[in-house]
């Protein structure tokens, strides 16, 4: 059963701890982990935690919760009656706020409570936390590493933020790890770990102080050195994460939809993740056409209302309006009909190439209204649940 391809995101779903969705920016990501967590809730039974890395509150509103943070939250049951359905399990939901997770993290890992209230009071922490190597990245893998060994949850579907080149996310630990023994980091504070600070660099430090504020170097150079002494646990989990992550209990599923930008950067992602021996799980096409506007017959019914408007026109029901104008909204539907024909063959060609790069190729149907509560999550999981191959 192992080895057997999975062919449906339910069967992939029941199979792994760990399912991240990633792609490139606006395509679903968000809907598509929070509608795969709330289909897992309902079918499979189990505690299922969706954690969503991405600062917009967009899935609390479509789980209606006002507001949750950083802690993991219920989705109460009434969410789901609201949509009609009894969930077999629980669906928790968190989201990354970046900077309580970096204090969070201090606060478990500094060596003693000395080196933990130095690092939270040492005035570049909060801003070098927000900036320094993708440290929200970063985080989300910790927070992820935490969350999974604590074994709270059967399964937790991860999103991730819209990043400019998707592999930032997946590199993030190992960045982190190469940061903290870099070259680059023990120049920087040589000088302030000696008691006996350099005579040669002295001049240079007090000057550079001069001119970006008091003691700001002296900052920097505490701050790292206090870190420093989480160096080895910050490797560990890096390595710990990065081992999850490409083991068979993680699956990654890329969500894109059929434009060309996405769809290259979804080709681009594949690939790395296969370069990185990572599980591609399942490719999602989201906010795909419907079907009918490729259809030959449908495509002559709306030419005949480019060219002949004038003439149905006279054929409706005179209380509809003024024949000129009838004829003018005709004409118009008949051409944006054959535009979208147009970008829908498009897409047909784009799925058609899609159709094998991942066992799971799952279309989802451009849906009428924004996805903002249980039932359009729903909705949209139904629609790639037991998709097969
Ligand atoms: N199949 C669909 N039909 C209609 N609207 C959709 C569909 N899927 C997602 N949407 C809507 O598209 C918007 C973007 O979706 P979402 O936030 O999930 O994308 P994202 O990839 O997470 O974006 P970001 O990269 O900004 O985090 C949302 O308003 C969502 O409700
Ligand atoms: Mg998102």
């Amino acid at each position: 059963m192992a080895d057997e391809p999975v062919v449906s995101l339910e069967a992939l779903l029941a199979a792994k701890e760990i399912v991240v969705t990633c792609g490139s920016g606006g395509v679903g990501k968000t809907t598509t982990a929070a509608a795969l967590g709330a289909m897992a809730a309902v079918h499979l039974g189990g505690k299922v935690l969706v954690l969503t890395v991405d600062p917009a509150r967009r899935l609390a509103t479509a789980m209606g919760l006002e507001e949750f943070g950083n802690v993991e939250t219920r989705i109460p049951r009434e969410a789901f009656a609201a949509a009609g359905v009894q969930p077999r399990g629980e669906l928790w939901a968190a989201m990354l706020d970046t900077k309580q997770s970096w204090d969070d993290l201090v606060a478990r890992h500094a060596p003693d409570e000395k080196t933990r209230t130095a690092i939270l009071a040492n005035p570049l922490y909060q801003n070098i936390t927000g900036k320094f190597v993708q440290s929200h990245d970063y985080i989300a893998m910790e927070r992820l590493y935490e969350l999974h060994s604590s074994g709270h949850y059967d399964l937790i579907v991860v999103d991730t933020p819209p990043t400019r080149n998707a592999l930032d996310f997946l590199e993030a630990p190992s960045r982190m790890a190469d940061f903290f023994s870099s070259r680059f980091l023990r120049l920087l504070i040589a000088p302030y770990r000696s008691r006996f600070v350099n005579m040669a660099s002295k001049p240079f430090y007090s000057v550079a102080d001069r001119i970006l504020g008091s003691a700001f170097l002296q900052d920097v150079a505490e701050f790292f050195i206090l870190f420093q002494s989480m160096y080895s646990g910050f490797v560990q989990r890096a390595n710990a994460v990065e081992r999850v992550l490409t083991d068979r209990r993680t699956a990654f599923i890329v969500v894109t939809t059929l434009e060309s930008a996405p769809v290259r950067e979804a080709e681009y992602f594949i690939d790395a993740l296969s370069s990185k021996k990572m599980h591609l799980g399942a490719l999602v096409l989201n906010k795909v056409l419907p079907s009918y506007l490729c259809e030959d017959g449908a495509a002559d019914v709306a030419r005949r209302l480019c060219n002949e408007a004038d003439a149905v026109a006279a054929s409706l029901p005179v209380d509809l309006g003024d024949r000129d104008d009838v004829a003018r909204v005709l004409a118009e539907l008949g051409e944006s009909f054959l535009n979208f024909q147009v970008v829908a063959k498009r897409e047909a060609e784009q799925r058609s190439e899609l159709a094998h790069v991942a066992d799971v190729v799952a279309p989802v149907p451009y849906l009428d209204t924004d996805v903002h509560d249980i039932g359009g999550l729903l909705q949209v999981g139904e629609a790639v649940w037991r998709v097969h191959a």
